[in-house]
């Protein structure tokens, strides 16, 4: 779909492309009002309750949801893909151990290209549909694998061998801890990993459809959604958000320390959100999911967020500021005994399902995402000494 009905006559757009409508997607969509969003016709949340990562992995990219034997070849496909490839074992050392801090996301950037590279992956330009869906099940399939194994590396153990027996959040869970997990845990973060897969046209969303629209290969366009992802206003918050649990240390201390925050200029993590008015369903669901869990953690995340929004209604008035996916996924995936470092890790883990599946989209409709700014500096041309 076009909205520009004349190339050569500027139109100027909000800033941040806030609420400007860029192209047409049948994957998904967030109604920030409603607190409701959807993966093709099917609430998320729904999805997240009673289907498997899996399930939604073959929604994404066949457009609808397998029936039992069709879900049991998809695993059987897509299981054998987690294995790393051995061009990039030999270099995920140097990449886990660079620099003087542990940057899981920069290390996937790099391996994920060296893989790329390794199988010869080519742009999407010139691929059919099916060589293009078997590049980004390869993508979406080893990322896990990669992000698991450097976290290893980084804490001074080996990388443990995929299992293609685990489903893949299980495998997940245990790629980081090297033990197989309990149900319960599987359960728990399998519902996180199915509600992270895609959440409309966020920024690490849009800028793998603008790479992908230029026919670039589907790691090439992956690896720049994962720069977009790690920036701090987009990657998330969820072990921040369990910072500030961590600063607050017991319920009747939060009123002080969220005033303190606000006074120094700072933002409550895990609150507010650019689309929804209100609750984030995705936080509602992963509430839920930590009180079944339960413990202490639990019952003291509850009465903070219950004081953060009271104290935020009084200091922020008419701003709606209500808890987002960041707070409870934290401890969520605290309670799963997942490590903080690998937080963010877990989201793109599951994020790079839906980047791959805008990616197929995007790379259908042979049209380069190409805007323009408008030029505010010196007068031009200007004399050239
Ligand atoms: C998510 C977020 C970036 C959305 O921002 P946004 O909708 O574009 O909101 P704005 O940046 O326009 O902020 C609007 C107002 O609300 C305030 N605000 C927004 N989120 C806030 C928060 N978490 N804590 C305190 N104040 C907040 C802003 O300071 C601003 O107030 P002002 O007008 O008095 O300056 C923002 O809410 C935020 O930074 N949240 C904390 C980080 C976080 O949880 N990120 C994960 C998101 S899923």
């Amino acid at each position: 779909m076009s909205l520009v009905s004349d190339p050569v006559t500027p139109i100027e757009v909000p800033r941040g492309l806030k609420n400007v409508v860029v192209t047409e997607t049948q994957l998904g969509d967030v109604r920030g009002g409603e607190g409701f969003y959807h993966y093709r016709q099917y609430s998320a949340i729904e999805l997240a309750e009673r289907k498997s990562l899996e399930d939604v992995w073959y929604l994404f990219t066949y457009g609808q949801l397998p029936d039992s034997r069709q879900l049991a070849e998809f695993r059987t496909t897509v299981a054998p893909l987690r294995r790393l490839p051995d061009e990039v074992r030999s270099v995920l050392r140097s990449i886990a151990l660079a620099g003087a801090t542990f940057q899981p996301l920069a290390g996937l950037r790099t391996a994920l290209s060296l893989i790329g590279a390794a199988r010869g992956l080519k742009p999407v330009y010139d691929l059919d549909p099916a060589q293009r869906q078997a590049d980004a099940l390869l993508v979406s399939a080893v990322t896990p694998t990669v992000l698991a194994a450097l976290y290893r590396i980084r804490q001074g153990q080996e990388p443990v061998e995929p299992r293609e027996d685990l489903s893949a959040a299980a495998n997940w869970l245990y790629m980081v801890s090297a033990a197989v997990p309990d149900d319960r845990k599987v359960e728990a973060i399998e519902r996180y990993l199915v509600s992270t897969v895609d959440h409309g046209f966020n920024a690490s969303t849009f800028t793998a459809r603008v790479v992908a629209s230029t026919g670039a290969d589907v790691v090439a366009a992956v690896a720049a959604a994962i720069g977009s992802f790690s920036g701090p206003l987009h990657g998330g918050a969820p072990d921040r958000a369990l910072e500030a649990l961590d600063a607050i240390g017991t319920p009747e201390r939060t009123d002080a320390w969220v005033r303190a925050e606000i006074l120094a200029g700072r933002r409550i993590m895990g609150f507010g959100h650019p689309v929804y008015q209100t609750e984030d369903p995705r936080a509602r669901m992963l509430r839920g999911i930590a009180q079944d869990l339960g413990g202490e953690l639990v019952d003291f995340a509850v009465q903070v967020e219950r004081r953060v929004i009271a104290v935020l209604a009084e200091l922020k008035p008419g701003r709606e500021l209500p808890v987002n996916v960041e707070f409870y996924a934290g401890v969520v995936m605290e309670l799963c005994g997942l490590p903080r470092s690998m937080f963010t890790p877990t989201f793109a883990a599951s994020r790079v399902i839906g980047w791959c599946a805008n990616i197929l989209e995007q790379a259908a409709d042979r049209k380069i995402i190409r805007p323009i700014a408008r030029y505010a500096g010196p007068p031009a041309p200007q004399p050239v000494r």
